[in-house]
């Protein structure tokens, strides 16, 4: 290579032209593609410079050989310097792509961070509602279960509290009543056998008597709330006028019951319920609604009954009802009665027109 640029340098300085230059370019392009650096192109020169000092006197005569060969030498450091802008060019391209990168990749490594804390916080949620969903599924399942248990228990109560009249009811006429007659027997022997002188004793045996027969009455009568033997005995219909008479003649309050003759027909469980949804709503008759009509309808509809208490009184009042923590449980219980028997029970009540008792029983059970 020094060997080519110091021929191009003689023929540079030696040519009678000064020269545009492009020989030189064309050395520094061949000097830069063999690899060569500036410092290499300059240490080039200065070699080529000694050499050629004894062919020409570059401090005087040929002054201007020195100023041709410093064209040389820069012209032909023309591709190099070229080359090293274009290369600073990239650099600072390449530099800006990076920083754009580096940008771009801070960028993403935020996003990526906020996507993972993210999906994270998602199965955080999913798995605190999956619980919260399981255990709503426990609690509805438990609460079924309890609801279940506690109609089953409020259903034994309520056979239970039945079988329990009916054994009330039966000691009461045959123990009670029999020895309050007994004792009126022998209270009117005692009576008769009293010597016409002793008025007084006279007076405290009629007193006595009276008393006696008055709790003779109660009994009955407690009896026959308690289970009337006429349901058994005679059937519904009677046992529900029995019934209205002995209300009426108590309370202010006109009772009219119709009823179709095959309610008869009801099985002796099925008819206690209704007598007993009777009994129940009117005494909430007398207790709340200041009524002064009540209508019994007894019914047949397809393959059932309907029973109808309608009173003319106040109405319901919601607040009453629904107030927490009360004991009431007369309705309760006349709609326990009723879905046991596969009936449906339902009051309707408007102020100003009154309150309506509905029931509906089948005839049978789907498993009877
Ligand atoms: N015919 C009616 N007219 C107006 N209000 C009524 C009537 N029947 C029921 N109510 C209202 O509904 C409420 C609930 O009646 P329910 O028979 O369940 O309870 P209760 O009669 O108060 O108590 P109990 O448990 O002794 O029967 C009553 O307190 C009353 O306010
Ligand atoms: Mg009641």
């Amino acid at each position: 290579m020094p060997a080519i640029y110091l021929k191009e340098l003689r023929a540079h300085l030696t040519q009678k032209k000064p020269g545009n230059g492009d020989r030189a370019q064309g050395m520094g392009r061949t000097a830069l593609s063999a690899g060569l650096v500036a410092l290499d192109m300059a240490l080039m020169h200065e070699k080529a410079m000694a050499t050629l000092a004894s062919s020409f006197d570059f401090a005087t005569t040929l002054g201007d050989s020195l100023a041709r060969a410093g064209f040389f030498f820069t012209q032909a450091l023309i591709p190099h310097e070229a080359a090293q802008r274009a290369t600073r060019e990239t650099n600072r391209l390449l530099t800006q792509r990076n920083e754009t990168l580096r940008v771009h990749t801070a960028a993403l490594a935020k996003a990526n961070r906020k996507i993972a804390s993210e999906v994270a916080r998602r199965e955080t949620a999913e798995a605190a509602s999956r619980d919260a969903r399981a255990q709503h599924k426990a609690h509805v399942i438990e609460s079924r279960a309890m609801q279940g248990k506690l109609r089953q228990l409020t259903r034994e109560i309520i056979s239970a509290q039945e079988e329990e009249r009916k054994q009330i009811s039966r000691e009461l006429h045959d123990e009670v009543v029999q020895t309050l007659v007994g004792i009126n027997v022998q209270l009117a022997a005692l009576s008769r056998d009293a010597s016409g002188g002793v008025r007084s004793l006279k007076a405290k045996i009629a007193h006595t008597q009276r008393l006696v027969e008055h709790s003779v009455d109660a009994v009955h009568r407690f009896a026959r709330e308690l289970r009337p033997s006429v349901l058994d005995d005679l059937g519904l219909i009677p046992a529900l006028l029995a019934h209205s008479k002995l209300v009426t003649a108590r309370k202010r309050l006109k009772i009219r019951l119709t009823a179709f003759a095959g309610v008869e027909r009801l099985s002796n469980a099925r008819r206690t319920v209704l007598f007993r949804v009777v009994q129940e709503a009117l005494t909430n008759v007398i207790r709340h609604a200041r009524a002064t009509r009540v209508e019994i309808v007894i019914s047949e509809i397809p393959d059932a009954v309907r029973l109808e208490i309608v009173d003319n009184g106040r109405a319901v009042r919601t607040r009453t009802v629904r107030s927490r923590g009360s004991k009431r449980l007369g309705l309760i219980g006349m709609r326990e009665r009723i879905e046991m028997v596969d009936g449906v029970l339902v009051v309707e009540s408007v102020p100003g027109t009154g309150t309506t008792v509905r029931a509906e029983i089948p005839f049978r059970s789907s498993d009877e």
